[in-house]
């Protein structure tokens, strides 16, 4: 390990009138290399660090704000306790905020807000074993007024080794805290110049490599901290260049078949409720051979319990309607195809070998509720059995809600552009009348009430929720239209 001075001394800090064990401070890119955090294949670190840089905004003076809600589980974040034994984080009395964990990949599946994009869950949903799950990034957060959620802290951490023994605690001697510069360094990374990389980060580019992780992590930004973390040559003491050895297990066979992202397949939604199977980008190679696409209810439905299946028909992209009802957790992946004699006679081929898994489907695929104007509540469009469906997020301090929202309503519409009075009779409900949630995953977000309603409007793109104050006129609110959404 290079003496970097930051991982040289296990720092004891004395912070908040408790000793922790925090092993350092992150200040750099170039300081993400020197730890374990999201380096072998399969772990997600990395890709979590990138993903909070773009969701998070940073002021002149370092100050940094969350553009989602950490007190509403958004994107499966939730309240982290710091009750592990010893502490990895300072002790942290209430009023000066609270930890939260982000980057649990596991259960929670129907909850629409839980909604990751798939740079961040592909190596999860390819990988077997318990390493694809470890990594976390820790925030420290306060609120202040009218939602606004301020970070203090941002710490990257893991879980102990699967098999330890240590259970399911944060490791404080794999905990660092993170640097906004560090951040800010992540934001900056699409505009760098290529040529101020090895001053800036001590490594030398291998364009091939750069090139290649381009190709694959299709997300501006993140092939090169990739590169520059995992890949990238750095100098050596005395200033002359010489190649990081690569460890056993991030090889390029490694790079190239496991992290092999080139093809896309994912769910999406006809204008029937059904589910629709997109794919893109199937090599040559693969097509030669014979490839099928599959459906399965969630990623962790065995490979006989499949719902349907298409070949793809030696098309590199194409699409393919089920007559699956749309449901969140519906997973294509993709399949060789067994060629038989008996394919002849008209009779489908077998399904072979299983090459890849596309992300889950979640509702909307990235859509967080939003707010009800003035309103400690907000509203979310979602997807059961092909109906659009509705539920509302009611902040436990809003005790007087009902009576709030006695003459209020939520309507479901087919398009944008539908007036208020447009809605179908069968297509709204009150808001008081929407019933409460009763779901494991409540538990993570204690600070809310859920309330759900099931209309009988099949889904497709373009509908959309709005919720209405009073009788007539008074929109408080309107989520994104189904499957028109701006990607984050
Ligand atoms: C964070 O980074 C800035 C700029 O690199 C540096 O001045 C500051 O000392 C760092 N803070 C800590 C706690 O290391
Ligand atoms: C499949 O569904 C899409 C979206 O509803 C529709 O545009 C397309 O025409 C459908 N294709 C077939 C073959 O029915
Ligand atoms: C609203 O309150 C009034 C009485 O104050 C009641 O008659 C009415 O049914 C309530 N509306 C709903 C939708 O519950
Ligand atoms: C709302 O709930 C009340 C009481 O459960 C019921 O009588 C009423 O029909 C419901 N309203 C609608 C529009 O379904």
């Amino acid at each position: 390990m290079v003496g970097r001075g930051f991982l040289g001394c296990f720092i004891l800090c004395v912070s908040l009138a408790s000793v922790c064990a925090i092993k350092g401070t992150l200040n750099s890119i170039d300081d993400l290399r020197d730890i374990e955090f999201g380096h072998n294949f399969p772990r997600h670190g990395l890709m979590l660090l990138h993903w909070l840089a773009n969701n998070i905004h940073i002021d002149n003076n370092g100050n940094m704000r969350l553009n989602f809600n950490p007190t509403r589980g958004d994107y499966g974040i939730h309240f982290y306790g710091n009750a592990d034994n010893p502490h990895p984080l300072p002790i942290l009395p209430r009023q000066r905020g609270s930890y939260y964990s982000l980057g649990n990949l596991v259960g929670n599946n129907n909850n629409g807000a839980m909604a990751r994009p798939y740079y961040v869950t592909q190596r999860f949903y390819n990988s077997r074993g318990t390493e694809n799950n470890r990594d976390r990034v820790i925030l420290r957060v306060r609120e202040e007024e009218s939602n606004q959620f301020i970070v203090d802290e941002v710490y990257v951490t893991q879980h102990y080794p699967p098999n330890g023994n240590r259970g399911s605690a944060y490791d404080p001697d794999n905990t660092y805290r993170v640097n906004v510069s560090l951040l800010r360094q992540i934001q900056r990374l699409p505009t760098i110049n290529l040529n101020d990389i090895p001053q800036t980060y001590h490594v030398e580019i291998n364009h091939n490599i750069l090139e290649h992780l381009e190709n694959i992590w299709d997300t501006p930004g993140l092939a090169l901290l990739l590169a520059i973390v995992l890949y990238f040559t750095r100098p050596n003491i005395k200033g002359s260049w010489r190649p990081r050895r690569l460890r056993a297990d991030e090889t390029q066979c490694d790079m190239e078949d496991k992290d092999n992202t080139l093809f896309k397949l994912e769910v999406k939604t006809t204008d029937r409720g059904k589910a629709r199977i997109i794919w893109s980008g199937i090599p040559k190679r693969l097509l030669d051979q014979g490839v099928m696409v599959v459906l399965h209810r969630n990623n962790n439905s065995d490979s006989k319990s499949e719902l349907d299946r298409s070949s793809v028909g030696g098309q590199a992209s194409g699409s393919y309607n089920t007559s699956v009802p749309l449901n969140p957790g519906l997973q294509v992946r993709l399949h060789k195809e067994v060629k038989n004699w008996w394919n002849y006679l008209g009779f489908g081929s077998t399904i072979g070998e299983e090459i890849w898994r596309g992300s889950e489907f979640h509702n909307a695929n990235r859509e967080i509720p939003v707010d009800i104007n003035g309103h400690d509540a907000s509203l979310q469009l979602f997807v059961k059995d092909g109906k659009a469906c509705a539920r509302l997020y009611v902040k436990k301090a809003f005790t007087a809600w009902k009576k709030t929202f006695n003459n209020s309503w939520v309507g479901f519409y087919s398009s944008d552009s539908k007036d208020t009075q447009e809605y179908n009779t069968y297509q709204w409900q009150w808001a008081v009348n929407f019933s409460e949630e009763s779901r494991s995953d409540c538990a993570d977000i204690p600070g809310y009430d859920v309330y759900v309603y099931e209309s009988s409007m099949t889904m497709s793109p373009g509908v959309q929720a709005r919720f209405i104050l009073e009788k007539s006129g008074g929109e408080k609110a309107r989520t994104p239209p189904w499957e028109r959404l701006v990607q984050r």
